[in-house]
């Protein structure tokens, strides 16, 4: 496998036995590993865990590039409406994939691809500029729901189809593709009913795990990501993450390190890309971690209350803001590099011969930099006794790419094994989304709405 994790400096060797983690530690996990493994494949076989067929579905690629081309043909600019897993995935991979200031570029330079907005949240401001940014008669909106009814979601499109009405009149419906669930939710209803294009998100993948469907190989394929490769990562992937034993399974044991690294009270766990291209994956990988992971109840139904915090920072440019922290703060983080071996450009840094206190630069590179500070980074956090880990790809490519996702979703179904919880649900958003409804008004939630004045009302204010 082309992408490796050294997992030197977790372990006890490296960083002492108190917070690094021995042979025997990981060995004695090998049976619970070997059990959670027959325990995955066993609902692999049901059908209960479609996520890890979708590198292989080339029926949804059949469908999708043919669409793909022609809006990358007839738009300008791709707009995906949706949140969560229905947006991060797919930022995660047109950050890597496609030039950093692709949006910038002219349609020449960017090989004749529309633009990609990606439209997560309800922030009035934000939502009201990049529409005034956008010319309606060139636009084409996902609007990605798995549920179909996520009320941000639902609210955008509800906005975006009025503001598009007026523009373009009677062909507006030609400006919207949605993709959801396949047979339920508002989305799939409107739809059917109302003569949409759409896609469909097959059942029982959840929004966190849905990058490989329609929910990002859409939009992605549109701009330009090639996402066959992307498609073909994973499944290279697949081959090592479905081996049973802990040792040679990276995405099991690196979640082995992180649960062991958790019960020796290391319970934060920093992702630190240091590449500009791979930023993202950070912000995907925490919605992975956290939601999937932070669970109040065991499978057993114990309360529990688990999960690791996942904290993004970016090399080399949180050496100066979080790396302080991690180095002498306390002993409750647990650090994962990730980096390329090569970052596809280099630039050599030229004399300045005025200055001679920066001659020990001359002719080194900014790609030496980063991997120095990368690696001082590293070998300073051992020094103190910081477990930390490094991911390296040889490139940031769509195959590598690809199988660093498919790797941590797997990782992180593992994961939920041995933290004892299912990773799939996430029972936590659902009260404050019932306490939302009750706030504007929907139907059903009376209750609700008496509750959360009665909660208001009975606190004593503090303010300042
Ligand atoms: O991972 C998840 O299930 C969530 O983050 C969802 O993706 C998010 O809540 C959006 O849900 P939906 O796609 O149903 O609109």
């Amino acid at each position: 496998m082309d992408i490796r994790l050294d997992y030197t400096n977790m372990m006890a060797s490296a960083v002492g036995e108190e917070h690094g983690i021995s042979e025997e530690e990981l060995e004695a996990l090998r049976p619970r590993a070997e059990e959670i493994h027959r325990h995955l494949m066993k609902r692999r076989e049901g059908g209960f865990l479609p996520f890890y067929e979708l590198p292989s579905n080339k029926k949804q690629v059949e469908e999708i590039l043919p669409l793909a081309e022609e809006l990358g043909e007839r738009f300008e600019n791709v707009v995906v409406l949706g949140i969560g897993g229905s947006a991060l995935g797919t930022l995660t991979l047109f950050r890597a994939l496609r030039p950093l200031y692709h949006n910038l570029m002219s349609r020449e330079e960017r090989g004749n691809r529309p633009r990609l907005f990606i439209l997560d949240n309800v922030d009035p401001a934000g939502f009201g500029e990049a529409l005034a940014l956008l010319d309606p008669g060139r636009s084409v909106f996902c609007v990605i729901s798995k549920s179909g009814s996520t009320v941000e979601t639902s609210c955008q499109f509800m906005i975006a189809r009025q503001w598009m009405r007026e523009a373009v009149g009677d062909s507006w419906r030609d400006h919207f593709i949605l993709i959801t669930d396949p047979l339920s939710g508002n989305l799939r209803k409107l739809a059917e009913n109302e003569g949409f294009r759409s896609l469909d998100i097959p059942g029982r993948v959840g929004g966190r795990f849905s990058v490989f469907t329609p929910v990002g190989l859409l939009p992605l394929a549109a701009v330009g990501v090639d996402i066959k490769g992307v498609l073909a990562g994973a499944a290279k992937m697949a081959e090592h993450v479905c081996r049973e034993d802990l040792l040679q399974n990276p995405a099991y044991l690196n979640a082995a390190l992180q649960y062991l690294a958790y019960k020796k009270g290391l319970k934060i766990s920093v992702m630190m890309p240091y590449s500009d291209r791979l930023r993202d994956i950070a912000d995907w990988y925490r919605q992975l971690w956290a939601e999937s992971l932070g669970k109040k109840f065991s499978l057993s139904g114990e309360t529990v209350h688990v999960g690791p915090t996942p904290v993004k920072a970016l090399g080399t440019t949180d050496q100066h803001s979080q790396v302080q922290l991690y180095m002498e703060g306390p002993f409750d983080k647990v650090v994962t590099f990730m980096a390329p071996n090569d970052y596809g450009a280099d630039m050599t840094i030229p004399s300045f011969p005025s200055s001679p206190a920066l001659s020990y630069l001359e002719g080194r590179s900014l790609g030496e930099l980063i991997h120095a500070e990368r690696q001082a980074t590293a070998v300073a956090l051992t020094k103190n006794g910081r477990p930390n880990c490094t991911i390296t790809l040889p490139a940031v490519t769509p195959e590598t790419v690809g199988a660093l996702i498919y790797m941590f979703e797997v990782q992180t179904l593992f994961a939920g094994g041995l933290w004892g919880i299912d990773p799939l649900d996430q029972p936590g958003v659902e009260e404050g989304k019932e306490f939302t409804y009750a706030l504007m008004g929907r139907p059903g939630f009376d209750k609700k709405k008496v509750e959360f004045d009665r909660s208001i009302h009975g606190t004593k204010k503090r303010s300042l």
